[in-house]
């Protein structure tokens, strides 16, 4: 039996993080350049259930049975074999790679689960649809996160721009004109869970203010879609750096993030912010094609330690 191989890309969070916890919309896009491939040999002349895993970016080489029950690749290969009814897994050896760093804010911990489910039911004999592969990539989320809007195992399962309300139908966005994006990354880890629970405390005492920020910041989301819509890119720039100033005023943006984000203003982007959780992490930049090559060489002389110069094509909104 040939190897099984599946992957799943990154994303990065366009507008609205934060704000789409309290019910405010935000729009995530793809990222195709970082990726996880998950890939499944069978050993036939194996003991049943001699399951092996690795994936040297968490430095794990093991057997799968020495996993914790709630280490979310195990999570995620058990809630499989429970949708399947099925109580083994004929002998493999499962590998996982990823070119994607840790708590970046470009989706790992998605982009490995969605790999992975659908590596396991295709090895299992019964390839996952992406609304499967999506509702277990949300319980896995809420093992590495707590309690996460759904928004990266969406737009990394389905793989197309995404429109992401909590409670409502998933949308799928046209996008009119193709968008050049620079990702910078700070180099800092940044905990989306901790970012979380921070703005949680400081919502709590008040909620009034952050609110209203929420609200705006869910007016500038619906905005940028339109204009990605229509193609008026030129709108988008301005909107995408409100919107980090509202990250600012609820606390998650830090120096780092900020000296990025004005060094690519200042080296002619269209726009910037952090993306993500923050706390660290990657800014994102909207730049005309022409320029992103002069801005990111600006992002890395200030002190960004990768950047990624992405094209966001167009589609027509259909998934
Ligand atoms: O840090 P990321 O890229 O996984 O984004 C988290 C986005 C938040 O809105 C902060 C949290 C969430 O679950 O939506």
């Amino acid at each position: 039996m040939p190897a099984i191989s599946c992957s799943a890309p990154g994303k990065v969070i366009l507008c609205g993080e934060h704000a789409v916890v309290y019910g405010a919309p935000a729009i995530a896009l793809p990222v195709f350049q970082v990726s996880t491939t998950v890939k499944i040999t069978a050993k036939p002349l194996a003991p049943s259930s001699s399951n092996t895993i690795k994936a040297p970016s968490i430095s794990l080489d093991g057997s799968l049975d020495s996993l914790e029950p709630d280490n979310p690749l195990r999570a995620a290969i058990n809630l499989v074999m429970r949708e399947l009814k099925i109580d083994h897994i004929p002998a493999c050896e499962i590998s996982i790679h990823t070119t994607m760093p840790v708590s970046a804010g470009l989706g790992s911990s998605a982009s490995v689960t969605v790999a992975l489910v659908r590596a396991i039911s295709t090895y299992l004999g019964h390839p996952f649809d992406n609304d499967r592969v999506n509702h277990i990539a949300f319980e896995i989320e809420k093992l590495h996160h707590g309690s996460p809007s759904g928004i990266d195992n969406t737009v990394i399962t389905y793989g197309a721009p995404v429109f992401f309300q909590r409670g409502k139908p998933i949308e799928f966005i046209k996008i009119f004109h193709p968008l050049t994006l620079i990702i910078a990354d700070t180099g800092i880890k940044g905990s989306t869970a901790s970012a979380v629970a921070q703005v949680r405390q400081r919502w709590e005492i008040d909620r009034d203010g952050y609110e209203a920020i929420f609200r705006e910041i869910g007016q500038l989301t619906l905005q940028i879609r339109r204009d990605l819509e229509t193609g008026l890119l030129d709108e988008i720039g301005p909107l995408l750096t409100r919107n980090h100033e509202l990250l600012q005023r609820i606390g998650v943006s830090n120096l780092a993030l900020d000296q990025l984000v004005n060094a690519a203003m200042q080296a002619g982007a269209l726009g910037a912010k952090l993306s993500g959780g923050g706390l660290g992490g990657n800014i994102i930049v909207l730049a005309n094609p022409e320029q992103a090559q002069q801005i990111a060489q600006r992002l890395l002389i200030s002190g960004a330690t990768r950047t990624i110069i992405t094209l966001i094509p167009s589609t027509d909104g259909a998934c």
